[in-house]
């Protein structure tokens, strides 16, 4: 195979040397009539290519062959795929395990059967539908990249755009009567501004939610579970919670019906409460025989009050640092207090006062200390300045009692 690679490669490079090699004969004299996105100008970029993988390897043929037509007229010509027919068409190698462990033990080979499985799939075999995804609306054609590779469709930072050509083009996609607006929302919210503006390779783009091959809407079922996978201890909170049995009944879409799914925000304390703006409202009301209001208010009072202390031992901590006082063990205490305040936040997901105001009043009694002790340290300063005050009188008078005496030492007598 390495040597297929390295042949197929002389050969691109138009090394005049006559070789007799897999797809040599297809490559020259495809790249000799081809436009400049042809396939044999793609190809370089390719995985299969990169692999050592040839022409032939997917459209089979007659590699003597002096011409098209002599390529055809193999038995093993496969040609060029309909529509309906690129899934079986990759997956006679992708879903071959044995085929696959000799080249990467570690790829998966599950791509068609999940495939299948996914709205594109099921509309593909159900309905004949030409306007859904097959495996190379995603990955190219010719130009097909490991998802790692930074050129390829289905990098991280790539895959918004390739959903979106199809998902945001509001004419293609009339006739199904779904929103238009994922990749726009989805670039509005935190996980899109993560991803796209800051690069930050952990945040989702639409497959890491829709999952690479299963293309459906998490279900209801596992939608927590897909937002766990990186926000595991707010997921876990949920679980157990008494939202997670309730919304499963009244088939909310679980983290999406506080967060939404697509234009997700950074959230705030106003979200808790029992009156507008805390979504709270939006299902509780105090006379609706739960304790949902009650608990809204008593979680949003504790993380009020957290704020509070936080914000007054910042004050103190900052007027003693102005005076030049050491705070480095106050400025310590002070980060447990910002610590407190995202553990108090992430356990609103609890829905549970007994759990939350616990955390708050931590993070209290935290700050209260951060701002006693930053207090002393501003009177220690004013009582060193009034020790200073007094030392300087006692060292005065000392030096004027002094000068008297020598001035009587020197007066000479009589
Ligand atoms: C001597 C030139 C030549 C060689 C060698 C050649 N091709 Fe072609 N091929 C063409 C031309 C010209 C066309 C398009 C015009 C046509 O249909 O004949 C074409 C079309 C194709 C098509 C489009 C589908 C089809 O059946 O028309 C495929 C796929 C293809 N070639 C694959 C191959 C493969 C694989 C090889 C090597 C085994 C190969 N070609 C070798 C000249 C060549
Ligand atoms: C990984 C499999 C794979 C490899 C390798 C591959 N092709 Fe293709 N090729 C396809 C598929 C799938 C299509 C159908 C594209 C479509 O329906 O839009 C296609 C279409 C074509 C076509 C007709 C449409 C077009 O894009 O012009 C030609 C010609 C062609 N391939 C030539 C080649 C040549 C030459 C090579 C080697 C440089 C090659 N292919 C390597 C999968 C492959
Ligand atoms: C002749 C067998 C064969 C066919 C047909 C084939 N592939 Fe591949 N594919 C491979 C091999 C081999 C690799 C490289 C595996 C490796 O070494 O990492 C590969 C790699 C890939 C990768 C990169 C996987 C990764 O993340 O490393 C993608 C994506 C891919 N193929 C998609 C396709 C698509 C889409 C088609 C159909 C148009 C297709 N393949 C047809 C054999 C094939
Ligand atoms: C709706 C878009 C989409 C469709 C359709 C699609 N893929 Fe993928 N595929 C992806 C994304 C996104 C990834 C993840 C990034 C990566 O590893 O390339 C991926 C990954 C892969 C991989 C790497 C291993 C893995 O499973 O993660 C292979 C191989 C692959 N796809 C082959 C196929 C084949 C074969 C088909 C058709 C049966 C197909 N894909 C259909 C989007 C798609
Ligand atoms: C070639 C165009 C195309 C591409 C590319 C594409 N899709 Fe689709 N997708 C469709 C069409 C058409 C439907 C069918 C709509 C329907 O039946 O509601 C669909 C359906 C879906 C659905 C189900 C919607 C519903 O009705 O509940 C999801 C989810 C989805 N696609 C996600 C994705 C993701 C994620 C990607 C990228 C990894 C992607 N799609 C890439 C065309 C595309
Ligand atoms: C953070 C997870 C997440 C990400 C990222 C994500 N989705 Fe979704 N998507 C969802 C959820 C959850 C639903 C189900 C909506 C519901 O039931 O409320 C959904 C629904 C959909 C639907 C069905 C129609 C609709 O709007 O309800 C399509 C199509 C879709 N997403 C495409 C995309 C595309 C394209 C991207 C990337 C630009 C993307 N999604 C990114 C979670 C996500
Ligand atoms: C692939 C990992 C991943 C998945 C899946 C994911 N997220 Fe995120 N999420 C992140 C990352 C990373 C950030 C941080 C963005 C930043 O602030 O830089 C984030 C940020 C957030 C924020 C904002 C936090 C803040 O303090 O501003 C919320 C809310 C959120 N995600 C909710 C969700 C929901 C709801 C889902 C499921 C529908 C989900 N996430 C799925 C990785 C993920
Ligand atoms: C989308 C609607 C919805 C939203 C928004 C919502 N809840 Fe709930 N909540 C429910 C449902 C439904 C139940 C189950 C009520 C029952 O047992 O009859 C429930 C139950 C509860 C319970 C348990 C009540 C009991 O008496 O056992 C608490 C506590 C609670 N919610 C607090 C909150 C808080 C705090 C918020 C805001 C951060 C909130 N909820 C937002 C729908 C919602
Ligand atoms: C009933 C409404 C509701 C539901 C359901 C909900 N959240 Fe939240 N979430 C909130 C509120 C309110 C905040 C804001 C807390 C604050 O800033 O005071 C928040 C904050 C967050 C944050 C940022 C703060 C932190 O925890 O770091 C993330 C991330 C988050 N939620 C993820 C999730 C995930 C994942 C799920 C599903 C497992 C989920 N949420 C379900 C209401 C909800």
């Amino acid at each position: 195979m390495k040597n297929i690679f390295i042949l197929i490669l002389i050969g691109l490079l138009n090394c005049s040397m006559a070789l007799a090699t897999n797809s040599k004969n297809c490559l020259e004299c495809h790249a000799e009539w081809e436009e400049e996105d042809g396939p044999t100008h793609l190809f370089s970029k390719d995985i299969h290519f990169q692999k050592g993988l040839g022409c032939v390897e997917c459209h089979g043929g007659d590699t003597e062959a002096e011409d098209m037509d002599g390529v055809r007229s193999a038995k093993n010509y496969r040609g060029v795929p309909k529509f309906n027919e690129v899934p079986n068409f990759c997956a006679r190698c992708h879903s071959d395990a044995t085929y696959m462990r000799q080249h990467n033990p570690s790829l998966p080979v599950d791509q068609l059967s999940k495939y299948k499985t996914s709205v594109h799939g099921q509309r593909l075999s159900k309905h004949k539908d030409k306007k859904v995804a097959t495996c190379i609306s995603c990955h190219t054609v010719h130009q097909i990249g490991d998802g790692k590779l930074p050129h390829s469709s289905t990098h991280p930072l790539n895959v918004p755009e390739t959903c979106g050509k199809c998902h945001s083009n509001k004419d293609y996609m009339a006739e199904y009567g779904i929103a238009t607006n994922q990749l726009d929302d989805f670039k509005a919210s935190v996980h899109g501004h993560a991803l796209l503006v800051n690069k930050d390779l952990g945040a989702p783009a639409c497959n890491d939610c829709h999952s690479n091959h299963g293309a459906a809407p998490p279900g209801v079922d596992n939608l927590a579970l897909v937002c766990g996978n990186c926000h595991a201890i707010e997921s876990e909170l949920f679980l157990k919670s008494p939202h997670m049995k309730a919304y499963a009944e009244n088939d909310f879409p679980m983290c999406a019906t506080c967060h939404s799914n697509h234009r997700i925000e950074h959230p705030s304390d106003k979200m808790i409460g029992s009156t507008e703006p805390g979504i709270c409202a939006d299902c509780h009301d105090h006379d609706d025989g739960t304790r949902g209001s009650q608990t809204a208010d008593s979680v949003r009072n504790a993380i009020n009050a957290l704020v509070a202390a936080h914000e007054a031992a910042l004050t103190v901590l900052k007027d003693a640092q102005a005076k030049g006082m050491m705070t480095t063990n106050e400025e310590f205490l002070l980060k447990e207090v910002d610590q407190s305040l995202i553990q108090t936040r992430t356990h609103i997901h609890s829905f549970d006062a007994s759990v939350v105001v616990p955390k708050a009043e931590e993070g209290i009694a935290k700050a209260d200390s951060v701002k006693v002790k930053s207090a002393e340290l501003i009177d220690e300063y004013y009582f060193r300045r009034k020790g200073l005050g007094g030392a300087t009188l006692v060292i005065t008078f000392l030096a004027i009692l002094l000068y008297l005496r020598i001035r009587r030492i020197e007066k000479p007598k009589g």
